[in-house]
């Protein structure tokens, strides 16, 4: 969908991995409908009005453990977004002197928190590598676990190459060793069916306004029966309020204040837009835009793909450079000139541009949406060609 932007210009909006855009049409008259009516605060109030906006919370929290397959929809915790949620997760799991296991493919989100912990002393910590293709071993996992490894906590889909890393594999080494698996899903969720029991997963952080096609500004964590996260935030919660101790039941152990209710009225109406629709069948057809995207790039002549071989267990989106052309320049020329809105740089995930030899400049990143066509495709190809045969002709 070419989008008509105020100003009179259109784009071709590809950068959905920073966020989905637009949303569709159904969730914003369903966050204006249900707020209109029950946008009041949840659970602190013994009116009518207030225990049905507690029960539309717990519904939605139902949902999302369901949609996620976690096993305690009152071990859902909302909060602001996926970063919001990791800082929980980390923040309450670590211990002075653990160690945590993390891997090179992360966000700053993962990486920053982690890397605080490590100044300060509090932690050990050992990054996995990737592969060529931008996948890790499961096997380089388990040779980094100690005994006295925290946590394991990966990034199951790349938000810089694209890969969806072996959970599954990963998952089982966790749970043989006894140590919990995190996943950031943040790429993922509304993408890739995502089973925590199966997966042996014991918590996720997710954000809504990826891929789930809620607003921004609502996210949450999903955690399994037995991890607890320890507080880290404390503040009101509707319960026990004569206590000066924070609640230390779920979900009221990690939420603090009022809750985003129209987030969460988004949140919900994005899932069930999306699984209306079908995850696979919404995934099968952005992987076609991006087989035809990545086919015509990789026979452009002075066009660079990353860990775009193979499309198995990959997302809707591509990393390249032209050669000879900074990436922000290529990403600048692409919205001027030709209408397309791509995102250049390191994507808040220096070490996977570190990994491919493309920092400190980074690289230009495509990112597909439920709501792109085939004709955009086409454009794209068109603008980056006419780019790069410019660098070749100067
Ligand atoms: C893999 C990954 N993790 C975490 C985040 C942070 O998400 P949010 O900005 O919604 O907190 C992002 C955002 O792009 C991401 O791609």
């Amino acid at each position: 969908m070419t989008i008509a932007m105020a100003t009179g210009t259109h784009i071709i909006y590809a950068d959905n991995a920073a966020t989905t855009f637009p949303k569709p049409p159904e969730v914003l008259t369903k966050m204006i409908e249900v707020y209109t009516k029950k946008g009041v605060s949840p659970g602190r109030g013994s009116y009518d009005l207030s225990i049905e906006a507690e029960n539309l919370v717990d519904g939605v929290r139902r949902q999302v453990c369901t949609f996620f397959n976690g096993d305690d929809p009152s071990r859902v915790v909302f909060g602001y977004n996926a970063t919001d949620a990791l800082n929980l997760i980390i923040q309450g799991l670590i211990e002075p002197g653990c160690h945590v296991v993390s891997s090179c493919l992360e966000h700053n989100s993962v990486l920053r928190p982690l890397h605080y912990f490590l100044q300060q002393g509090v932690i050990g910590l050992d990054l996995v590598s990737f592969d060529s293709e931008g996948f890790i071993d499961p096997g380089d996992v388990a040779k980094t676990i100690r005994p006295e490894t925290r946590f394991v906590i990966i990034n199951h889909g790349s938000n810089v190459v694209g890969t969806v890393q072996p959970v599954e594999q990963i998952g089982d080494v966790c749970v043989e060793r006894g140590v919990p698996l995190i996943l950031d899903v943040t790429q993922t969720a509304g993408i890739v069916p995502i089973d925590m029991q199966k997966w042996g997963v014991s918590a996720i952080a997710f954000t809504g306004h990826k891929s789930l096609y809620g607003p921004t500004g609502i996210g949450g964590l999903v955690a399994r029966a037995g991890i607890d996260i320890r507080t880290t935030r404390f503040g009101g919660t509707g319960l026990d309020s004569r206590s000066l101790v924070h609640s230390q039941s779920y979900p009221q152990r990690l939420e603090a204040g009022t809750i985003n209710i129209l987030g969460v009225i988004g949140l919900s109406a994005g899932i069930r837009y999306v699984e209306g629709r079908s995850l696979n069948r919404l995934y099968q057809k952005e992987m076609v835009l991006t087989r035809r995207l990545r086919d015509g790039l990789s026979a452009m002549e002075g066009v660079k793909l990353y860990c775009a071989r193979s499309l198995k267990n990959h997302l809707p989106l591509l990393l390249c450079n032209v050669e000879g052309i900074d990436p922000e320049q290529v990403s600048t020329i692409l919205d001027g000139d030709f209408g397309i809105a791509t995102r250049a740089g390191l994507h808040c995930a220096p070490l996977v541009h570190e990994g491919l030899g493309t920092s400190p400049k980074g690289a230009v990143r495509f990112s597909f949406g439920l709501f792109n066509t085939p004709e955009e495709i086409e454009k794209i190809l068109q603008a980056m060609e006419a780019i790069s045969r410019s660098q070749r002709t100067t």
